[in-house]
């Protein structure tokens, strides 16, 4: 095909929520037509800072896969895969890792950032360090031209240009320098109002019930100053209201406005309306969850024809480098 390849992975940590659902996989569900796209789920990646803890990874990433069809990923059009079911991928990180000065990786800002923010865990790790060539080698193994991320993730993909450069200048050509493809990222707020992870117990998940929306929606922080009913609201500064312009339509988000400012509605009436759009924007979601949970056998077999088609490019791929390499 003509259409320009992209590469990209999510770890599989946990259920799917609205964050990631807006901030990453609705990004990627949008460029279905127009990339030739290969997308995984990367769960090395996850043992790389879980490897004390890894007894869930492979129920995660059926679920990361059952999440993703059903928010609209399409086997028929994109490649879908798990990365440790292409070998090829180990291969050539080690490959790359002979060939990656480790000043690269310690200058990493998301390095120490992470290592400071998980304290709990001992990421003084070799696997933690080398998570970018890892990173490096997922992508330039698919000899991607782009790579959808977040402006977190830009340094790691000036890393993934950097390591397919260097190999290019040492053995001859074989990787294109991936752009980065830059989402403009809507941060999506939980119902404390700090970013939506679920590590804050503040999220919605895309398999949450209809009961479990409406009890955490009635529970989301709504504008700090607005204290009694009475009180006029601000909804530029109200994290329902922007979920109001996520899920509602627009003559009643053009009606909430003027109506919080002038106290006209409360915050719970607000919130009652708000949670029933969403649950109705939740609910084909929901209902294909609820489907493969029900028929495991496809998303099994999903995973096995993406794999295989992905294992094929890798494979042709790592001929090309051992060729290089001369081994
Ligand atoms: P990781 O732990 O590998 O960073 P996450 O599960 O935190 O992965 O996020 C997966 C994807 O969802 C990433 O692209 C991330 O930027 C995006 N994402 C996560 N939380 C939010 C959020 N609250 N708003 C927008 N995007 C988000
Ligand atoms: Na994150």
């Amino acid at each position: 095909t003509e259409k320009k390849r992209i590469v990209s992975g999510m770890r599989p940590t946990g259920a799917l929520h609205l964050g990631n659902l807006h901030g990453a996989l609705q990004n990627w569900i949008n460029m279905q037509p127009d990339y030739d796209c290969f997308f995984f789920i990367a769960d090395w990646h996850a043992l790389t800072s879980d490897y004390e803890n890894p007894g869930n990874i492979k129920k995660y990433t059926r679920n990361m896969m059952i999440d993703w069809l059903a928010a609209g990923l399409d086997p028929e059009k994109s490649v879908l895969f798990v990365q440790s079911r292409i070998r090829e991928h180990a291969e050539l990180f080690l490959l790359l890792s002979m060939i990656t000065p480790v000043p690269w990786l310690e200058r990493n800002p998301t390095y120490k950032e992470q290592i400071d923010a998980l304290q709990n865990k001992d990421l003084s790790t070799f696997g933690f360090l080398g998570y970018p060539v890892l990173q490096a080698a997922d992508i330039i193994i698919y000899k991607a031209e782009g790579v959808p991320v977040g402006i977190d993730q830009a340094p790691h993909i000036e890393l993934t240009r950097e390591i397919a450069r260097r190999f290019n200048h040492l053995y001859g050509r074989v990787f294109p320098e991936p752009d980065t493809i830059l989402t403009e990222i809507s941060k999506i707020l939980g119902t404390d109002r700090r970013k939506m992870s679920k590590s804050y117990s503040n999220a919605i998940f895309l398999s949450d019930s209809p009961e479990q929306i409406r009890k955490k929606v009635s529970q989301m922080i709504t504008d700090p100053q607005r204290i009694k009913r009475t009180d006029p609201g601000d909804p530029s500064v109200c994290n329902v209201f922007t979920f109001h312009q996520l899920y509602s339509p627009t003559d009643l988000v053009a009606q909430v406005d003027p109506d919080c400012r002038s106290a006209k509605i409360g915050c719970v009436e607000c919130k009652k309306k708000m949670a029933e759009h969403l649950v109705a924007y939740l609910s084909p979601i929901r209902d294909k969850i609820e489907y493969y949970k029900n028929h495991t056998d496809q998303v099994e077999q999903v995973m096995a024809e993406g794999s295989d088609k992905a294992r094929q490019v890798a494979a042709k791929t790592l001929a090309e480098v051992r060729d290089a390499v001369r081994i």
